[in-house]
């Protein structure tokens, strides 16, 4: 005698089988998928360097990102979120990063970036007196949001020089 309630069950059953099942063929499937994204990433412009009040270093940059993530992209890609951080060593920090840009992509063919000149979204600040001179690093960093399965990121760092030595008003 299957109750309604039996039958239910069953069903439920078989839905979490198969979802277990998907999860397994996805990350079979992601593991055989070989990624090759192309990332161009560069300063352009350094248009200000300053202390404001209370002697935080402030910055004001463009960079040029060309980043083709469209291999990224699989059956089981919900989205990438998508930021650039600027990375530097400092004596009180052995890294110190700064997220200056993000965006999210919902869709292969929208996932080849390309920014020219771009200004920072958000402000390049730094808590202290150190950006002058300073050695930097910018990356790009893409999460990969799964519709099935485990989130996860990659990134591409480029050494884009060094920030100028004196203010730049
Ligand atoms: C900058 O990038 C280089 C090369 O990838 C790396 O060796 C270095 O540790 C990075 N510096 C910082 C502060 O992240």
């Amino acid at each position: 005698m299957h109750s309604v309630w039996t039958r239910a069950n069953t069903v439920l059953t078989l839905f979490g089988t198969v979802a277990a099942v998907l999860c397994l063929l996805t990350t079979g499937t992601d593991l055989l998928h070989k990624p090759d994204p192309k990332v161009k990433l560069g300063l352009r412009d350094v248009r200000r360097l300053v202390q404001h009040n209370g002697g935080r270093e402030h910055a004001a940059v463009t960079f040029d990102l060309d980043a083709d993530l469209r291999s990224v992209f699989t059956w089981n890609t919900k989205q990438l979120f998508v930021y650039v951080q600027a990375e530097y060593e400092t004596s009180e920090n052995r890294v110190n990063q700064i997220v200056m840009w993000d965006s999210i992509v919902q869709q292969q063919d929208k996932a080849h970036v390309r920014l020219n000149n771009h200004k920072t979204k958000y402000a390049f600040i730094d808590p202290g007196r150190n950006l002058r001179g300073r050695s930097l690093n910018l990356t790009l960093v893409w999460c990969v949001m799964p519709r099935v399965g485990r989130m996860y990121s990659q990134q591409s760092t480029h050494y884009v020089g060094k920030l100028p030595a004196s203010y730049v008003h």
